[in-house]
């Protein structure tokens, strides 16, 4: 009874926002698998991974990789073009093999892997885009086939928490 006299002041409805929150930084920030399952490696062509995808700002990207022998340089535009590793603009190697670079300005990224892996296709470059406006019509009545739910990270609360819960539900 007092847990629940508790529960049903302030505390819910703080409760019920935090979760809404969460559910909004959800749907409105991606996490890319650099490579997929495929990871951060050699033998894939990350210009064909990149290809026909947009990167928002507070996207991110994740490194998998061989923490032996690959590692996760940021770059400028020249040494991306030409696998230079010395003095890059980031290095974001943490020793785990797991990285991951948080996209927190609108630009371009260039990243390579240092130790000559640049030259057999190790690197990748993206642009970072600003998140498109919100569609004048309602999300809902969108094709279903639309490809990421970040058009609705700033839609009213309801209908975020609505198809964050549906996307929970299909995972
Ligand atoms: C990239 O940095 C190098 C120095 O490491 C510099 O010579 C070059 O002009 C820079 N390129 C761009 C596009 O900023
Ligand atoms: C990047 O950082 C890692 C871990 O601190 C370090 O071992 C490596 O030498 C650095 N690489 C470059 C090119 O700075
Ligand atoms: C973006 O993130 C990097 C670390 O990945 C940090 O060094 C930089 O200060 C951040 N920039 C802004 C504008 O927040
Ligand atoms: C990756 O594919 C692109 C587009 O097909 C091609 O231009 C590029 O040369 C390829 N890169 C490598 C390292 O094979």
């Amino acid at each position: 009874m007092e847990v629940l006299r508790r529960v049903s002041g302030g505390g819910l409805l703080a409760a019920v926002l935090l979760l809404l929150a969460a559910a909004v930084s959800e749907v409105s920030a991606k996490r890319w698998t650099v490579g997929d399952n495929m990871g951060w490696t050699t033998n894939v062509n990350y210009t064909v991974w990149a290809e026909g995808k947009h990167f928002y700002y507070d996207d991110w990207l994740f490194f998998v990789y061989d923490r032996n022998q690959m590692d996760v340089l940021e770059v400028n535009k020249t040494n991306y073009e030409a696998c230079n590793s010395e003095n890059p603009l980031k290095n974001f190697t943490t020793g785990a093999g797991r990285d991951v670079v948080h996209l927190n300005v609108t630009r371009p990224y260039y990243f390579i892997s240092g130790k000559g892996f640049c030259y057999g296709g190790m690197k990748l470059a993206i642009n970072v885009e600003h998140l498109p406006p919100p569609p004048s019509s309602s999300p809902l009545n969108e094709k279903s086939s639309a490809p990421r739910s970040t058009h609705i990270g700033h839609t009213p609360f309801v209908l975020t928490a609505v198809f964050a819960a549906a996307r929970a539900l299909i995972w």
